[in-house]
């Protein structure tokens, strides 16, 4: 269903995207992994597989490519290599989303994608000035459904902001819903409570206003008997605070051995400092096991340690679903918000910027971890099989994949400008720029490892690289940009397989 302003949009973003089209992606353009055809891409939406196809939904801004009034790009794909992009389908058009359809989530059902999301509205004061954080913002939920997932019906706010606990700033938003074995609707939003009290200091306050260094970031978790009335069932935290904000809620249930189901909570936490958190990225996405149930409301559950789903450069706001076949696949939006230090300028040139990563299936460790592997369909995208030895350097395509079981220490060089460090003593991989061409300002990154690393997976694209160590326990993602053409590679320290990648 569409009114006047959606159709008169949609001719804009069909020309733009047609433009676009023609002037191709340039040299950095990457191939298997989703990527805007004009301007700016966030996070992934909507995530789903309905009779088949997989459909990939995304924070989409076409008109700048540093971002703009998002609405939701949609991509297709069989076999979650292929993806062609199909048009935007969800666009800005009504007054509680005028300024952005914001991220949100799908379940399939009956034959029909249902989707949540939030509409973002910007409301100033009588001066003209917005108060983004306490009064100046509207975030609706709303239900949209679609059976093609590119027609949608009459979009419905089955949330407004007025129902949203009073204690919460403007801040709510990223509905992530599930269907639990009774039938019965729960979804996660992400959420700000206001702490009033003594200014606190923080490195946030300037971006995100005074209270970035009080407020406390949380989950709501609501219930629903048909996905369109919700009641709240409760609202999820941590002891002691843990950042202002978390974004881009998810609640992971896997079947476990003896048929107690494991869970984790997912989330990208704004505002965490001091220590390792100064070092690292801007913001954070990670997950912590959840003991108990969160939906309970009567705080029958307990969170454990916080793991960084990612500890590369660029990982932020993953969603996960489930694939037909039962497989839980989690994408993530291969990009960073408001970082200071590094940025994709070599795409930007070229009208476009970030992407999403591959699709990761996971899996549990039995230890409160989750391992991240690319989705299998990968592999019908190798060619054949190189067996570099322990020093070799070999040329290939930027499209490849390497594996290799190293026994100890290794230094893993790519395109002369990378390094991957390991040291045993420390068990600690260092990923390390060494070429500022190809960083764009990135610097250094690590991922201390629960166990001995003895198993690497490097997956390159045109403009990125994933890497996932010990069946990924721990993976580092990152955007680069090497010299067009070939890539050398020399990994020192063990012997390996190396495949190039075709699409
Ligand atoms: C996370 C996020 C979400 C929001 C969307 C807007 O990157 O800020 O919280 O819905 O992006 O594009």
């Amino acid at each position: 269903m569409s009114n006047a302003l959606g159709r008169d949009l949609a001719k804009l973003v069909a020309a733009v995207d047609a433009a676009a089209s023609e002037c191709g992606h340039g040299a950095y353009g990457q191939h298997f992994h989703i990527m805007p055809p004009a301007g700016w891409l966030n996070d992934p939406n909507g995530l789903c597989q309905a009779d088949g196809v997989f459909h990939a939904y995304f924070q989409y801004a076409p008109f700048d490519v540093n971002g703009g009034v998002k609405m939701w790009g949609h991509a297709t794909s069989r076999d979650l290599m292929n993806w062609d992009y199909v048009g935007a389908p969800l666009l800005p058009d009504e007054p509680f989303d005028c300024h952005g359809v914001y991220s949100g989530s799908a379940l399939v059902e009956d034959g029909r994608i249902r989707v949540l999301y939030t509409g973002n509205v910007k409301l100033p004061d009588a001066d003209g000035v917005f108060d983004y954080v306490n009064s100046g913002r509207r975030a609706d939920t709303v239900y949209v459904e679609s059976v093609d997932g590119q027609t949608f019906s009459q979009k419905r706010v089955v949330l407004a902001s007025e129902d949203y606990p009073e204690d919460l700033t403007c801040h709510v938003r990223d509905p992530k819903v599930w269907r639990d074995d009774d039938g019965r609707y729960h979804m996660v939003l992400g959420a700000r409570r206001r702490v009033d009290g003594p200014h606190v200091e923080s490195r946030f306050c300037a971006m995100h206003g005074e209270g970035a260094g009080r407020d406390v970031g949380e989950i709501l978790v609501y219930g629903s008997a048909d996905m369109l009335s919700w009641e709240l069932e409760s609202r999820v935290s941590t002891p002691e605070r843990f950042g202002f904000m978390w974004e881009c809620p998810g609640y992971i249930e896997l079947e476990a051995d003896g048929g107690v189901p494991a869970r984790w909570l997912s989330f990208s936490p704004q505002g965490l400092e001091g220590g390792r958190w100064d070092r690292g990225n801007v913001y954070a996405a990670g997950y912590m096991p959840v003991t108990g149930d969160i939906t309970g409301g009567d705080g029958a559950y307990e969170l454990g340690e916080f793991r960084l789903w990612d500890a590369g450069f660029d990982f932020y706001a993953p969603q996960e679903f489930t694939a037909e076949d039962g497989r839980h696949i989690l994408i993530s939006w291969m990009g960073m918000p408001d970082e200071p230090t590094y940025d994709n300028a070599p795409t930007v040139a070229c009208g476009w910027q970030h992407c999403l990563t591959l699709p990761r299936v996971l899996t549990q460790d039995g230890n409160g971890c989750l391992l991240q592997a690319p989705a299998a369909e990968l592999n019908a995208l190798r060619g054949e099989a190189r067996q570099p030895a322990d020093g070799e350097t070999v040329e290939t395509d930027p499209c490849f994949d390497l594996t290799a079981s190293p026994a100890g220490d290794f230094v893993l060089t790519i395109a002369n400008g990378l390094t991957l460090t390991y040291t045993e003593a420390d068990r600690t991989c260092t990923l390390r720029f060494t070429d500022a061409a190809i960083a764009a300002g990135r610097t250094e990154r690590k991922a201390v490892l629960d166990a001995p690393c003895r198993s690497l997976r490097v997956v390159g694209d045109a403009s990125s690289l994933e890497i996932f160590l010990n069946d990924g326990a721990a993976v580092l993602s990152t955007r680069y940009y090497p010299a067009a053409g070939k890539v050398a590679v020399q990994l020192c320290g063990a012997g390996s397989t190396l495949y190039s990648l075709s699409i």
